[in-house]
């Protein structure tokens, strides 16, 4: 038997490679789920074009929680259907009976893991309504407790951080959204989004070269409306758990209605900005956010507003980018952002301190 020589130990992985090997490859994992997901979506949903759900109900957690509240302002703008966000505890611990009679209930969770949302299925099941898992595990227990499934198609996630399965969820929730609507022309614009990823890769250097700046942010505020509220939500929450930084999501008009007293010289504030309806009502609190002497960072597509950023992180600059799917391109920005300042701090954010990559709530 050949001796273990010393330099046979397994090679360690350096911080960061697998989420950054990740972050680079949701342009591919995005082509793969409109090409094996697009016939079965269209399908599924023939009886909703006919017959829409009263309303949408969706359980999940953290960032598949994200992606629910992108699916709200989408399913509501685009097919006038309105949806609930779950507490999951009404199902699992209270065991409430609600009335759920014409909905369609969504269960979100990319490890298929998610007890308390798996619970939440199986009680709208027992009540005979329609349900639907959304899941990269197609054999997990999420996808066998629904009607219905989507698969994510984004091959294992291994770092901690989510980061390709909250693309696919978005782009799986558009493409039921363009399924029920009927909508070819969302569609569409659909299918641009890996090449609008790719071009947010290529130019990934003009956000890295930028973040020592941010070496020692401790706390920050993220700010986003309509479609990339949800966005404000996820950077958050990918700053909080790789860079172990204090950073709280608003809706930019929620900031204005008591936490903008927060900010002092200095504070920083990012602020996802792109355009469309929205970006007038973010502009004006970027403004403000100015006038108090915070630091203000933008991420998006809206020249007015990256013009007036203190640092901006310009995302598909030279597209026309339909509002609807600039959350996509855009949190990838945001991922790299936290990526690079996590290995900068010297953590890895493939494993944060104390956290694994299922995590099982009641
Ligand atoms: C995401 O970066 C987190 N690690 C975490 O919030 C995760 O999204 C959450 O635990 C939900 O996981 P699931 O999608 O597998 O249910």
């Amino acid at each position: 038997m050949p001796r273990p020589k010393s330099n046979d130990k397994p090679a360690k992985t350096p911080p960061g490679k697998i989420m950054l090997s990740e972050i680079q490859e949701q342009p591919e994992a995005i082509a793969r789920l409109l090409d094996r997901e697009y016939l079965p979506v269209w399908e599924m949903a023939k009886s909703w074009r006919e017959t829409p759900p009263r309303f949408i109900f969706i359980a999940a957690r953290g960032t598949s929680d994200h992606a629910a509240l992108f699916a709200k302002y989408l399913f509501e703008t685009m097919n006038g259907i309105p949806v609930g966000l779950a507490s999951p505890s009404i199902a699992s611990i209270y065991r409430a009976k609600v009335n759920m009679e014409g909905a369609l209930i969504v269960g979100i969770s990319q490890s298929g893991e998610a007890a308390d949302v798996i619970s939440v299925l199986q009680s709208a099941k027992r009540a005979g309504v329609d349900t639907l898992a959304i899941t990269n595990a197609g054999s997990s227990k999420l996808a066998a407790a629904a009607h219905q499934v989507i698969l994510l198609h984004a091959h294992p996630e291994k770092a901690v951080a989510a980061t390709k399965t909250f693309t696919n969820t978005l782009a799986s929730l558009v493409l039921l959204s363009a399924a029920i609507g009927d909508n070819t022309r969302l569609l569409a614009q659909l299918q641009r989004v890996p090449q609008l990823i790719e071009a947010v890769i290529k130019d990934a250097a003009q956000i890295q070269e930028k973040v020592e700046r941010f070496r020692y942010l401790e706390e920050c505020v993220v700010l986003g409306r309509g479609y990339n509220l949800a966005n404000s939500y996820e950077l958050a929450l990918k700053l909080r758990e790789t860079c172990y930084v204090r950073a709280q999501a608003y809706a930019s008009p929620d900031f204005l209605h008591g936490p903008i007293a927060i900010l002092e010289k200095g504070y920083p504030v990012i602020a996802f900005a792109n355009k469309g309806v929205t970006l007038f009502s973010v502009l004006d609190v970027i403004l403000q956010a100015k006038a108090r002497g915070a630091e203000v960072v933008v991420i998006g597509n809206a020249p007015e507003a990256l013009a007036s950023a203190d640092v901006a992180f310009t995302v598909n600059v030279k597209q026309t980018v339909p509002e609807v799917i600039s959350p996509l391109p855009a949190i990838v920005a945001g991922q790299f952002f936290s990526e690079t300042l996590s290995v900068l701090k010297g953590i890895d954010p493939d494993k944060p301190r104390g956290l694994h990559k299922v995590t099982v709530t009641l």
